[in-house]
């Protein structure tokens, strides 16, 4: 099982990116970027939702977290988790490699997903850095978000649902503010997609982050990263 699904172990030229469908538990090492045997991630194959299983976004801005750090954030928050898995892999990395113990993430989702994060987090024994909690798009923050001093926010793959495009909008310019970096990965599938994009435009600065190792392979598949600062 292990050595089927760990894509993130193989090369590029041997695997491209795809659109990951499994059912179980993958142990994901990122290439060697995260310690001991990896991350493991409980997949639903997608019974609670498009969140409950592994998508190539969440591999772009999990691997780019690892390559490149968090450049002294410590306060995080993930919107549209799924499996948990870009904040998990960071936490992982953070907390047992970088020794950065100061580190909290509020990893969020819709209710259906919850269960499956906190399993996940579990799972990796980082109950002590990872929050899972409900965080729905447009509605009101969460009381422990607002008072946490967030630095920064990750999306990923959270750009695909045309009536969520307003909500998605509203929590992002709700937690946005002063030294708040905001990096959202992103597959486009629909010419619709864009428009999201374009929606942001007027409140933020857009910028193509593509100072990774693998920016053209990802590009090739339509996958990318921004960073997004609000004006
Ligand atoms: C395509 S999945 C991406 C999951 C994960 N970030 C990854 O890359 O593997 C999109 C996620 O956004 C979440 N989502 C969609 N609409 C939402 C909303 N209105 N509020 C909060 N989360 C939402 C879904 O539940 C799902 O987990």
């Amino acid at each position: 099982m292990d050595d089927i699904f760990d894509i993130f172990q193989y090369s590029d030229e041997l695997a491209p990116i795809r659109e990951v469908t499994n059912l179980g538990l993958s142990d994901l090492t990122f290439q060697g970027l995260l310690p001991g045997g990896g991350l493991k991630v409980h997949e639903d194959g997608g019974a609670s939702g498009c969140g409950g299983k592994l998508w190539p976004a969440g591999e772009l801005l999990s691997k780019y977290l690892l390559e490149n750090g968090l450049n002294g954030k410590k306060k995080i928050v993930e919107l549209g988790s799924g499996t948990g898995l870009v904040g998990l892999a960071v936490a992982l990395k953070e907390t047992e490699v970088n020794q950065n113990k100061d580190l909290e993430i509020w990893v969020t989702d819709q209710e259906c997903l919850i269960p499956l994060i906190l399993k996940n987090t579990e799972l990796n024994n980082l109950s002590e850095y990872v929050h899972p909690i409900v965080l729905n798009w447009g509605e009101e923050l969460p009381e422990i978000v607002k008072s946490a001093n967030i630095d920064l926010v990750l999306a990923a793959d959270c750009v695909y649902l045309e009536t969520a495009f307003p909500l998605l909008k509203r929590t992002l310019l709700d937690l946005a503010g002063d030294g708040v970096q905001i990096l959202m990965s992103y597959k486009k599938r629909r010419k619709a997609d864009s428009k999201f994009f374009s929606a942001v435009r007027k409140d933020f600065e857009i910028i193509e982050v593509k100072n990774f190792a693998d920016y053209e392979s990802y590009l090739r598949d339509g996958v990318h990263l921004y960073s997004l600062e609000k004006r």
